[in-house]
């Protein structure tokens, strides 16, 4: 039982591609009409090269399974913006999500050494955003018809992790994870020289 994030490749595309127009993630996301390759051809030619983002594929017992991803890192202001997906659905409600989570925070924190980590997330997606708040996050704005899905607007709410917040939270995050059966042997994020 381990999960392990690792760079994305150029190998990574077509499932990337799949993952991104399934229902099960595309209704997630803010936008979800279908991607084709010459879109999505261009935007992993950015999730390779650009120095202020990096992109992993989440592994589960080395199966990729979805993506995690750090954008708009400012080293400046110290801050980035996260967001992540399963894209085997399968593989929800067992932990995956949370050791993610984990890794990700650690990294921004402990390796970047940023001092905030902020995401968006749908209203309507009250378990992902109660999710993040469970390692911390607080709910900072709530943005009205901020997006246009599904034919109609909706809000988002606004969520944010101090470095100072992550201190505190940490322990007993990772005892959380440890009693799922997700260790610090169990996690591995591979990071990614860039920039
Ligand atoms: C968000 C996502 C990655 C979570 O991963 P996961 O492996 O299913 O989450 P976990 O099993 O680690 O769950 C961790 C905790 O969050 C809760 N949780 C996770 N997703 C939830 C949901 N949709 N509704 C309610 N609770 C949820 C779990 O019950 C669990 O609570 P516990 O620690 O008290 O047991 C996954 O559901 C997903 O890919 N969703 C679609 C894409 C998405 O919404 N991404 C976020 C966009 S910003």
């Amino acid at each position: 039982m381990s999960v392990t994030l690792r760079p994305v490749t150029a190998a990574d595309s077509d499932r990337l591609l799949a993952w991104r127009n399934s229902p099960a993630v595309s209704a997630y996301m803010y936008t979800d009409h279908l991607i084709g390759p010459e879109e999505h051809a261009r935007w992993l030619a950015g999730a390779l090269t650009a120095s202020d983002r990096r992109y992993w594929i989440i592994e589960d017992d080395g199966a990729p399974v979805g993506l995690a991803n750090l954008v708009n890192i400012d080293l400046t202001r110290r801050r980035c913006e996260w967001a992540y997906y399963l894209g085997e659905a399968s593989v929800r409600g067992r932990g995956v999500g949370a050791a993610v989570e984990l890794l990700v925070l650690d990294y921004v924190f402990g390796t970047l050494k940023l001092n905030k980590l902020w995401c968006e997330v749908l209203l309507e997606n009250e378990g992902v955003w109660k999710l993040h708040q469970s390692f911390g996050f607080e709910r900072e704005a709530l943005y009205r018809q901020h997006v246009f899905k599904a034919g109609r607007f909706q809000d988002v709410v606004g969520l944010g992790l101090l470095a100072a917040d992550w201190e505190k939270a940490r322990p007993a995050c990772a005892e959380r994870l440890a009693q799922k059966g997700y260790g610090p042997s169990e996690l591995t994020l591979i990071a990614e020289e860039r920039g």
